[in-house]
């Protein structure tokens, strides 16, 4: 498989302040991102996601290391026009509306007077703009901004899609509408890496994600390798537990909660699952619910960071 994104060893410090005092904003990122991947790139604020955002599309050098896009040093320009890019914090003309805004991205990217129409159309459709197309964005809400922002990265038609914290201000049909944009861009055979904190929505999505914390990529790697396909609980919903019974089977599972009527219990394996089967039987006790729950990404990224915290100190 091709490699679109190679980074080797890619650090970048910031100097700032009088005294040139030095933050090491990423340190030694090898990153790998493969050509029709759909690349999550996670971690919590301050990570670094940004920096090697703005590393890969050529808008800062790295201090150290290097970053290969298309096969090409990040700082190459003759990648430009193959990379579609989504700053973190757009700007746009507000007194332009989005037709008009995306017809100057268009001519700026250099596309014939007679496609432009074409395109701008086209995606006006994909981020599901039209009724909006004549008004001056100035009225614009953050989630309506983002999709317009969406458009005018892909209006050249880009081999790799890169957007910072592209679902930032969209709502829940707003990010599954994103979803649908970014399974489709991978079925035209574009490759997208797109970074945010919003966990539940690269579950969904993505072939591979890395995890940046502190600057330091901790984890990468394909969704079910890094989360494994077990179960990691049971979750069990009983109803006609008496106090005693729910002394009992706090002996076999260290989270038993009872409300009202029923009690939730919370247990590791099938084997514990079957003995609280059987106290509820000799007690005429009734399952509503068993869940069986694997572990989520939410899960996973919030043990990484606990674990390279405690590093910490
Ligand atoms: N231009 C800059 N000058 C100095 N320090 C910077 C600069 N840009 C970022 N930093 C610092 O580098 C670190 C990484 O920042 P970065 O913006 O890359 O994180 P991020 O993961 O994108 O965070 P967020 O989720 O808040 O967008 C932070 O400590 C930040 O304060
Ligand atoms: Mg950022």
């Amino acid at each position: 498989m091709g490699m679109v994104i190679v980074t080797e060893n890619l650090t970048k410090d910031y100097h700032t302040g009088f005294r040139a005092h030095t933050i090491r904003a990423i340190e030694n990122l090898n990153l790998e991102v493969e050509v029709r991947e759909i690349f999550g790139f996670l971690g919590p604020n301050g990570a670094g996601k940004t920096t090697t955002i703005k590393v890969l599309v050529g808008l800062t050098k790295p201090t150290r290391g290097r970053a290969m896009v298309l096969g090409k040093s990040s700082t190459d320009v003759d990648i430009k026009k193959l990379i579609g890019f989504l700053p973190e914090s757009p700007y746009f003309y507000e007194y332009l509306n989005p037709v008009e805004y995306l017809k100057l991205c268009a001519q700026l990217s250099g596309i014939a007077r007679a496609e432009q129409q074409r395109r701008i159309e086209k995606l006006i459709n994909l981020v599901r703009l039209e009724r909006f197309v004549k008004m001056p964005m100035r009225g614009f809400s953050r989630g309506m901004l983002q999709r317009v922002g969406i458009a005018q990265a892909l209006i050249h038609d880009p081999e790799l899609v890169i957007l910072d914290e592209p679902m930032g201000g969209l709502d829940p049909i707003g990010r599954r509408e994103f979803r649908d944009i970014i399974l489709k861009l991978k079925e035209q055979g574009k490759t997208i890496f797109f970074s945010t904190h919003i966990l539940a929505d690269v579950e969904m999505i993505c072939d591979r994600v890395g995890i940046i914390l502190n600057g330091k990529l901790i984890n990468t790697g394909r969704l079910d390798e890094i989360l494994g396909s077990e179960i990691e609980t049971f979750e069990m919903v009983v109803r006609g537990l008496d106090r005693k019974m729910v002394k009992v089977i706090e002996r076999i599972s260290n989270k038993v909660i009872p409300s009202e009527d029923k009690v939730l219990i919370e247990v590791k394996t099938e084997e514990e699952v079957e003995r609280i089967m059987v106290i509820m039987r000799e007690v005429g006790a009734k399952l509503l619910s068993l869940i069986p729950r694997r572990k989520t990404l939410e899960d996973h990224f919030i043990s990484e960071i606990q674990k390279e915290r405690l590093k910490e100190i």
